[in-house]
């Protein structure tokens, strides 16, 4: 009963904080439904930051960048999306902290509209970056205190600095029986907490 009732607070203390971040973000910021956003987190997007359902992004983590991200994603707590080229560093005769910046008036419109890319199903570790210019493919998974610089395949586990491919999720074989068995199944992420989501996997699941 109390551990209910501490559910149902802490539920709707969480709840609270996602709208709150979200408040007035209307210009650059696109979500779909069931998304969790945690404390601390910074979003910022030069253009555009599109959320698919299912998305939750951990404590002390910072998307400053534009970003789509798909559906059932997880981010961990301390993660960044970073704008690789937010500062023009390639001007001669201006130091860095001078050069134009993603913020200024006469930023080349098409790197600002850079992005990070992440698919459906992908898990970002604790304390890991994401440079634009990237997409992390379906199903992938980026361990803890990686530094993504390159493309991520499908179902490819990443790891180190830079981010190499150091494993896979999936058997080729089995791949095809864990989409089936996602978009056949019905998976609710509560912005409440873990204990209010609803999770029925398709048939095709063993
Ligand atoms: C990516 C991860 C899932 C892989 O787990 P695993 O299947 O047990 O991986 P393995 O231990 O078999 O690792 C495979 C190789 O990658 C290396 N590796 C694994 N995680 C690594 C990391 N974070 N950084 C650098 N190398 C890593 C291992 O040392 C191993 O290298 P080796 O083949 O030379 O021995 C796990 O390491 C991880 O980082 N999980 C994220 C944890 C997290 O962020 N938790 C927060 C909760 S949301």
């Amino acid at each position: 009963m109390l551990r209910t009732l501490k559910s149902a607070i802490l539920g709707g203390v969480r709840l609270a904080r996602t709208r709150w971040a979200v408040m007035g973000k209307g210009r650059f910021l696109r979500h779909g439904e069931h998304l969790h956003v945690g404390t601390n987190v910074r979003l910022w997007a030069p253009h555009h930051l599109n959320l698919g359902t299912n998305v939750y992004i951990g404590r002390d983590s910072h998307i400053e960048c534009n970003a789509t991200i798909g559906d059932h994603v997880m981010i961990a707590n301390r993660v960044a999306l970073v704008g690789r080229h937010d500062h023009l560093f390639g001007q001669i005769g201006v130091p860095t902290l001078f050069a134009t910046s993603v913020t200024d008036p006469g930023y080349p419109p098409g790197l600002a509209l850079e992005e990070v890319a992440v698919e459906d199903d992908v898990w970002i570790g604790y304390g890991s970056i994401v440079l634009t210019g990237v997409r992390i493919g379906r199903g992938g998974i980026v361990a803890a205190g990686a530094v993504v610089t390159k493309d991520v395949p499908p179902y490819a586990i990443v790891a180190g600095v830079p981010a190499r491919v150091v494993g896979h999720r999936h058997s080729p074989e089995d791949i095809p029986r864990h989409e089936q068995a996602i978009r056949e199944g019905h998976f609710v992420f509560s912005a409440r907490g873990r204990l209010f989501n609803i999770v029925k996997p398709g048939p095709h699941r063993p």
